[in-house]
């Protein structure tokens, strides 16, 4: 760049930029109108791609320090609302893209083969970075994902694997709640009794139910059994481990009851910042999964059951993809086990003191209790 005055045009890039919309089709002397669309949905997202990774790298600094500045909360949660706020922004993107119609998209489309928005590396890392399970990843055509991408993006994919992610940093961060056994006060137990209670009157519900026929109630009570029964895995190492082993639950026990302390006590001020992360976090996750059901509607929309330019079932691949590759499930989970606020047993004065002593230091205010 020049020295002079900084000048727009310039400054942006445009000449670079502009010039980066090749269209195959015209190369090959049969443009189709309607590539040049396709090319420059493709690379807004790329670009919203980038900055995604740019705010997540941002939340990972944070998170990867031995202890987490409560100072640091807000960006932490103004950086990931971005996100969320670009994300919908990317559904959008959608609509124009379907202005294309499959006949239209059909006048270039074999020209991609094998090429596929499965290989957007930039999509991998931000899965990477977030976090997603690679045991849940779901291969393409029974190979690992990895091996559509050129040996240099293979290398930073690997790369970002091996990295501990959002998902790994957060996790130990809520091993690290300090309130959940103060002194003499075990929360659990206190807990557990007013679960045990709203349970029982659960049951009692669906037992003097009058508009239930016998099977019916029969039906209910099992599956009230079995929501029941993923209650004591709360209480419980072992039935806790078998949800993990099962694939139904990935965090710790130990970060699962933090998260769920969390939300049942957020409105004590010194919970407010960390409920909102976890607040943001989900609406992240929900954000991809949205953008994975509506691509996946777009695909059949466009190609039918045909196969994907990357080989891929296509449609059926997609939808699966949406629902084994979210990165925070166990935090969606949590709403099984909330009991109504005027049941939950109130904080002991000794937590109350701790909470507002960690307060006082976050602040930088005078810590005595
Ligand atoms: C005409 C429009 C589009 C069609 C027909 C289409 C079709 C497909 C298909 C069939 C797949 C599965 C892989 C394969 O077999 O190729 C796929 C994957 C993917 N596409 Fe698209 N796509 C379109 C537009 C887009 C756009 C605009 C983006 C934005 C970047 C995008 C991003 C992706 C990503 C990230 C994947 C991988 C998804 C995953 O593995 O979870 N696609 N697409």
């Amino acid at each position: 760049m020049s020295e002079g005055p900084v000048y727009y045009h310039e400054y942006l890039q445009l000449d670079r930029l502009l010039d980066a919309q090749r269209p195959l089709s015209v190369e090959r002397g049969r443009p189709a109108h309607d590539e040049l669309l396709f090319i420059i949905v493709h690379q807004a997202y790329e670009l919203w791609f980038r900055q995604i990774l740019h705010e997540l790298e941002s939340v990972l600094a944070v998170f990867a320090q031995p202890t987490v500045p409560e100072r640091s909360m807000g960006r932490v949660v103004a950086h990931l609302e971005r996100i969320h706020a670009i994300q919908r922004i990317m559904l959008d993107h959608l609509d124009v893209l379907e202005t294309m119609t499959p006949l239209d998209f059909l006048e270039f489309r074999d020209l991609l083969v094998p090429a596929s928005g499965f290989q957007s590396l930039q999509f991998r890392l931000i899965e990477n970075l977030l976090g997603l399970d690679p045991e849940r990843r779901l291969p393409i055509n029974d190979a690992p994902y990895l091996t559509r991408f050129s040996d240099d993006h293979r290398a930073l994919l690997e790369a970002s694997q091996r990295r501990p992610s959002l998902f790994d940093l957060v996790e130990a961060w809520l091993e690290r709640t300090p309130f959940l056994e103060v002194g003499e006060y075990a929360f659990w137990a206190s807990y557990r009794g007013t679960v045990d209670a709203v349970l029982a009157a659960d049951r009692a519900l669906i037992e003097a139910n009058p508009n239930l026929t016998e099977e019916g109630r029969k039906e209910q009570l099992v599956r009230f059994d079995a929501t029941a029964a993923t209650y004591a895995s709360l209480f419980d190492d072992d039935a806790y481990a078998e949800l993990q082993a099962q694939g139904e639950r990935r965090m710790s026990r130990t970060a699962f009851l933090a998260a769920l302390l969390i939300n049942l006590y957020r409105d004590e001020p010194i919970l407010q910042l960390p409920f909102r992360v976890l607040q943001s976090l989900m609406d992240v996750d929900e954000g991809f999964t949205a953008w994975r059901d509506r691509h996946a509607l777009m695909v059949i929309r466009m190609i039918g059951a045909k196969i994907g330019t990357g080989g891929t079932s296509g449609h059926d691949y997609l939808k699966d993809t949406a629902r084994a590759h979210r990165v925070w499930a166990d935090l969606f989970d949590l709403a099984t086990y909330y009991v109504p606020r005027s049941l939950l047993p109130e904080l002991p004065a000794s937590v109350a003191r701790v909470m507002r002593f960690h307060l006082d230091v976050a602040a930088g205010g005078d810590p005595t209790p």
